[in-house]
């Protein structure tokens, strides 16, 4: 890991600036027009992100030069109420006018084996390699309490280590399929961010980041070999950190 930087923040909109400046930091590293890719995470941290992204940031960076993937996706259909796409599109696409072209959706609609194997195909169409494996600008992550990253789950090492692009997994609580980029993939960007509010995730927070030595929790295998891990927080969800940030 090239770097790990704890950022602690007092709102959404504070964090979503955050996550601008940093994406316009990347843009402007890049030569000419080149793009930068982003994998989005879903469930309903990043929707309030993704709202104070589109209204106060719109005209911050050049968003067609953004080309936007997932970590992750649940099987059900672009327009169901659980579609990682459908946050993304209502929350974001839609209020910055992003080009359809820019837009790499899973297709949670299809067989979710089949589907795995066409998105890996997607990704490596799109997405530059280093060491065979695509190498994302941002891999963007949420914390779930039980301290799952994408879909990656407790109990599934086999979808982290996998050396697979993608992988099907089972939600354990709800059954429901899920496609995630698997550990390999998201250990190979050049930055991570994993994005945390609310104190309900204070818990997981200091758990992952301070105590879990033995590695219980998905995010704790989090580490860009080559890249930068940034933990992205809201007050609350940093309540119980002993290092306030760096
Ligand atoms: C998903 C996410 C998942 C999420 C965490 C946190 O598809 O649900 O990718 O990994 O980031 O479960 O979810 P919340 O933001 O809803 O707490």
């Amino acid at each position: 890991m090239k770097d790990r930087k704890i950022v602690v923040l007092p709102s959404e909109d504070r964090i979503a600036s955050h996550f601008t400046a940093l994406l316009y930091d990347l843009l402007l590293a890049k030569k000419g027009y080149e793009t930068l890719s982003v994998a989005l995470s879903g469930g309903s941290t990043p929707e309030k992100i993704f709202e104070s992204l589109s209204l106060h940031h719109n005209k911050t960076i050049d968003w067609a030069r953004i080309l936007f993937f997932w970590s992750d996706e649940r099987c059900v259909p672009p327009d169901d109420a659980d579609s990682n796409y459908r946050m993304a599109r209502l929350s974001l696409f839609e209020k910055l006018d992003i080009p359809e072209a820019n837009i790499f959706r899973i297709m949670g609609e299809n067989e979710p084996e089949q589907e795995a194997i066409r998105y890996s195909g997607v990704i490596s169409g799109h997405v530059p390699s280093r060491e065979k494996m695509p190498e994302f600008d941002v891999v963007m992550l949420g914390l779930g309490t039980d301290g799952h990253v994408a879909s990656i789950f407790p109990g599934n090492k086999g979808s982290f280590l996998s050396e697979d692009i993608t992988a099907v997994v089972v939600h354990p609580q709800s059954g429901q399929k899920r496609i995630t980029l698997t550990g390999s993939v998201i250990n190979n960007a050049k930055n991570v961010v994993i994005l945390v509010t609310g104190r309900a995730k204070a818990e997981i927070t200091a758990e992952v980041i301070e105590n879990d030595k033995n590695g219980d929790f998905p995010a704790s295998h989090v580490n860009p070999l080559n890249g930068n891990l940034i933990w992205l927080l809201d007050t609350e969800a940093a309540a119980l950190l002993r290092q306030k940030g760096d």
